[in-house]
């Protein structure tokens, strides 16, 4: 009989892969995925310890999950409960005092060990199973093959964890460790893989993803801007992002990437966290606002269409009203398509929380508002101008309305096509084609569009003749 596993994943696009390894993981020990924790077997809260706000999350879901559990354990049988990633990582046994119903805590560098600890869950009842070391073995080594989900287009690749840049208010180097990059060979395999089961964009992914410096065919270190040149050349692999990058790591052969690879979106997170040298160096992000505006001008030279987003904190301790004006001159500078921007949050254990100065939260959250109006009426802008362009859409399922189909731009902006009855017919044909759309609507964040009438679907590289549409 298959027991049933819940896993749900908190935070950002590394935890959605990881999430994937893990059910790919306990597949073959019977588990099959359940989109509730009701009834599960086994639930996973693979956490995210970013922000406060994301952190105290996982307490208030395990407080859903507990009846759940107790209503399993009256019929007799177990739930077991874990809790993964990096609050697990940073917290660790403070998690099972805080909430004894868990029942296995493991980070992100241990869960190719998950098999053994729910078999040790599973015989101990009542015996938290703890792991939250970081072991010298390649994790990587010890995962299987990525599989894509059925259909799906557009996958995740990790090439890169960890971080050594230590921004004094960022967690990520205490719960994720030290950089670690995958030697290029085996990047190369998954992303074959995945090619041969359809997937079409691939994006590649690191906590500091350009800090890149795995082990290349030839023996030598190579950077991100040669690994992005050779999965361009993986058949059926025909588009292809990365995230997220640091303004440091931007070297040479990277922007040549950008300049010579078609395969490469124009479309790039770009993360500056404040316009203010002094609250730049106190972050010790290691750059000034124009040392970022030189390399987005570079970028930019390499390839005009270039769209950028960010990421952004405001309130950061000693954060004045002078720094808060920088940050917004160095927005109107850029202009960005779009971008996430938070108040700072004192995270245990950084430098940022032990700085004096802290910001009152009234006057970040004013901040946070005139950044964010701001900001949106860029993304607006930056959406409004692609109305009447054509653009090439990569389609990745059906949309809610009937005969309606849903892809992404080269902007990653949902675009939204009604087809014609007459072609409605082969609308699953068109999931995974690349098709050229001209833009009609910019409404909110997603795009509508219609098929370009000569825009015939591009070439596919797995079974073409089966999918073009009728
Ligand atoms: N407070 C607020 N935002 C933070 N980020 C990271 N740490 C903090 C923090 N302590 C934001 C940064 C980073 C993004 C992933 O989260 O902007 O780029
Ligand atoms: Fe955190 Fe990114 Fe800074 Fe690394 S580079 S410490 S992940 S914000």
């Amino acid at each position: 009989m298959t027991k049933k596993l819940h896993i749900k994943t908190y935070g950002c696009q590394m935890n959605v892969y990881d999430s994937d390894r893990m059910a790919e993981l306990l597949a073959p020990l019977g588990y099959g995925l359940t989109d509730t924790p009701e009834g599960a077997d086994l639930v996973i809260l693979n956490t995210c310890h970013i922000r406060e706000k994301a952190a105290e999350k996982v307490y208030s879901d395990l407080g859903r999950i507990r009846p759940h559990k107790a209503a399993k354990e009256k019929q007799g049988e177990r739930m077991i409960v874990a809790v993964a990633g990096c609050v697990a990582q940073a917290e660790g046994a403070e998690i099972v005092n805080r909430a004894p119903m868990v029942d296995m805590v493991f980070g992100p560098q241990t869960y190719h060990r998950l098999p053994e600890m729910v078999a040790k869950a599973a015989r101990a009842a009542g015996q938290p199973v703890l792991d939250t070391g970081f072991p010298v073995e390649d994790k990587f080594d010890r995962l299987p093959e990525a599989r894509p989900g059925t259909g799906a287009v557009t996958a995740f690749l990790t090439v890169q964890e960890g971080c050594d840049k230590f921004c004094t208010f960022c967690v990520v180097p205490y719960t994720r460790g030290a950089e670690f990059s995958r030697p290029v060979a085996r990047i190369l395999a998954e992303a074959r893989h995945l090619a041969a089961n359809g997937v079409r964009e691939v994006t590649l992914l690191g906590q500091n993803v350009n800090a890149y410096h795995g082990e290349g065919p030839d023996g030598r270190e190579w950077g991100l801007g040669r690994l992005i040149r050779a999965v361009a050349e993986v058949e059926g692999i025909d588009r292809i992002r990365y995230t997220t990058s640091h303004p440091r790591d931007v070297d040479q052969e990277l922007i040549n990437a950008h300049r010579d690879i078609p395969a490469l979106m124009p479309y790039l997170h770009l993360p500056v966290q404040s316009g203010s040298d002094r609250v730049l160096e106190a972050m010790n992000r290691k750059h000034t606002a124009d040392d970022y505006r030189r390399i987005v001008d570079r970028l930019r030279d390499a390839r005009p269409d270039l769209a950028l987003t960010s990421d952004f904190i405001v309130g950061f301790p000693g954060e004045s009203d002078m720094d808060f004006a920088e940050t917004i001159r160095l927005v109107t500078d850029i202009g960005y398509a779009g971008s996430f921007s938070f108040k700072y949050s004192e995270r245990p254990g950084t430098p940022a929380a032990a700085m004096g100065q802290q910001v009152d939260a009234r006057v970040k959250s004013e901040r946070l508002s005139s950044l964010q109006q701001l900001l949106e009426s860029q993304q607006a802008a930056f959406n409004a101008a692609t109305r009447g362009t054509i653009l090439p859409v990569l389609f990745e399922k059906r949309g809610r309305r009937d005969r309606q189909i849903v892809g992404r731009s080269p902007y990653l902006q949902p675009v939204h096509v009604d087809l014609p009855p007459d072609q409605a017919a082969g609308l699953d044909a068109h999931i995974g084609q690349i098709v050229d759309c001209r833009i009609t609507e910019a409404a909110g964040h997603s795009l509508f569009a219609e098929i370009e009438c000569s825009g015939q679907p591009r070439p596919l590289a797995v079974d073409p003749d089966e999918r073009i549409s009728a």
